[in-house]
C-alpha cells in the first residue's frame, strides 16, 4: 500500500484543506502498518502554473511545510517533501504529455473553472497540470490517494494515462490508483456561499477558515457566515436544500468527531444564534493548538529546508525504479 497527496503551497492552509485532505492524510499515517509508506508532498511545481515573484514561492513552502507538520504530518514517519526538488516529476510529467490527450484535457473542469472566460492568456501549465499530476501519482505507483472531491477528475485522468501508457507500450508499469474522499468533508464550502467551495482563490477573507486566523478571528468568521431563519432539524435529510446550513453541520460533526445526524439531533428545534457559538467553540478548540504550533515552527528556516531536503532523498529513491522503467518502456537511453 502506497498512499500519496499533495497540496499547492500558495496562500495558507484553509479549513477545507485541512478537513477535506490533510486531516486524513495524518489519520492514514498514523494508522499504517509495515507494509504501507506515505509520501506527502508540496506541488511547488505546479504552484508555477499561476505567477508568483520568488520571495513569495519561497516563503510559500517553507509556511506550507510548517503548517502541515503542524496538522500533525511526522517526516519520520511520512515521506515529506516538495516536487522541485525531485526532478522525475517533471520528467516523468513529460514522457506522459506523450500519452494524454487533448481531448482529455479539454474535459478538465478545474483548468475551465481556473482559466475562466480567457482561455487564451491561460499559461501552458495550467492546461497540461493535469499531466503533471498523474506523472506524481504514477511515479510512485501510489495505491491510495487521499483528497477532497475536486481531485477526483484529475485522478480518473491519472487512471487513464496509466491504462493508455500500459497498453502502448505493452508493459504492466504503472499501478492504478484509487481516491480516497471522505464524504462528510469531500467539499467544504465558502462561509458565504453554500454553493461554491472554500478556496484560497476566493477574494473574501470571511469566506474561509484559515489554520492561521486567531481565536478572535475564528469565532467572528463563524458569526458572519451566512446561514437562513430556519433553526435546526431533527436529522441531517432535513438540510436538503440549505446548503449553508448544511456545511456548518457538516463542519461541527467532523471536529466533533461524530456525524450531522447526531448534531441535528444534538441542536434540533435550536436557531445558529445557539448552534454558532457551539461550533466556534470547537474550532478554536482544534486549530488553536495547531496555529500555535505551526507559530513556533514557522520561523526555523533551516529546519524546514532540511525536513524537505531529507524527504526529497527518500523520495527520488522511491521514484527512480518506475523513471527508468519508463524512458526503457520508451526505447529512450539515459
Ligand atoms: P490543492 O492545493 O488545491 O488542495 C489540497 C487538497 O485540499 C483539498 N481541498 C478541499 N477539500 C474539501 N473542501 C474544499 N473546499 C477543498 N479545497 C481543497 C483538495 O481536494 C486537495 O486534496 N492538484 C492538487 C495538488 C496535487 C495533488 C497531486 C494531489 C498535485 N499533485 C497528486 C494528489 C495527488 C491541488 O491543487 O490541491
Amino acid at each position: 500500500m502506497r498512499i500519496l497527496s499533495g497540496i499547492q503551497p500558495t496562500g495558507n492552509l484553509h479549513l477545507g484543506n485541512y478537513l477535506g485532505a490533510i486531516r486524513n492524510w495524518v489519520k492514514m499515517q498514523d494508522e499504517q502498518n509495515a507494509e504501507t509508506e506515505c509520501f506527502f508532498f508540496l506541488a511547488d511545481m505546479h504552484s508555477i502554473t499561476v505567477h508568483e515573484d520568488r520571495a513569495t514561492r519561497l516563503a510559500n513552502v517553507r509556511d506550507m511545510t510548517a503548517a502541515l507538520v503542524a496538522c500533525g504530518l511526522d517526516p519520520d514517519k511520512s515521506v515529506l517533501f516538495n516536487q522541485a526538488r525531485v526532478p522525475a516529476h517533471a520528467e516523468l510529467c513529460w514522457l506522459l504529455c506523450g500519452t494524454a490527450r487533448i481531448g482529455w484535457m479539454n474535459r478538465m473542469t478545474q483548468f475551465k473553472d481556473k482559466a475562466g472566460k480567457n482561455r487564451d492568456s491561460a499559461s501552458v501549465g495550467l492546461y497540461v497540470y493535469p499531466v503533471l499530476m498523474a506523472a506524481d501519482v504514477l511515479l510512485y505507483q501510489a495505491t491510495h490517494v487521499p483528497v477532497g472531491e475536486d481531485q477526483k477528475q484529475h485522478l480518473e485522468l491519472t487512471r487513464d494515462v496509466a491504462t493508455k501508457f500500459n497498453t502502448d507500450f505493452g508493459v504492466d508499469l504503472f499501478t492504478m490508483p484509487d481516491p480516497i474522499i471522505s464524504k462528510q468533508t469531500a467539499r467544504i464550502m465558502s462561509l458565504r456561499d453554500g454553493t461554491s467551495k472554500m478556496s484560497k482563490s476566493d477574494p473574501s477573507d470571511m469566506s474561509r477558515i484559515n489554520l492561521t486566523d486567531d481565536d478572535d478571528l475564528l469565532v467572528q468568521k463563524v458569526r458572519k457566515a451566512k446561514t437562513d431563519a430556519e433553526p435546526l432539524p431533527e436529522t441531517a435529510e432535513g438540510l436538503e436544500g440549505r446548503a449553508e446550513a448544511l456545511n456548518l453541520v457538516s463542519i461541527y460533526a467532523t471536529l466533533a468527531g461524530t456525524t450531522p445526524d447526531a448534531v441535528c439531533a444534538e441542536f434540533a428545534g435550536q436557531g445558529f444564534g445557539a448552534f454558532k457559538p457551539a461550533l466556534a467553540d470547537v474550532l478554536v478548540a482544534h486549530l488553536s493548538p495547531i496555529r500555535q504550533r505551526y507559530v513556533a515552527l514557522k520561523n526555523d528556516e533551516a529546519a524546514l529546508d532540511a525536513i524537505l531536503i531529507k524527504g526529497a532523498e527518500k523520495a527520488a529513491a522511491a521514484a527512480e525504479p518506475t523513471l527508468k522503467a519508463a524512458y526503457d518502456a520508451m526505447g529512450l537511453l539515459r
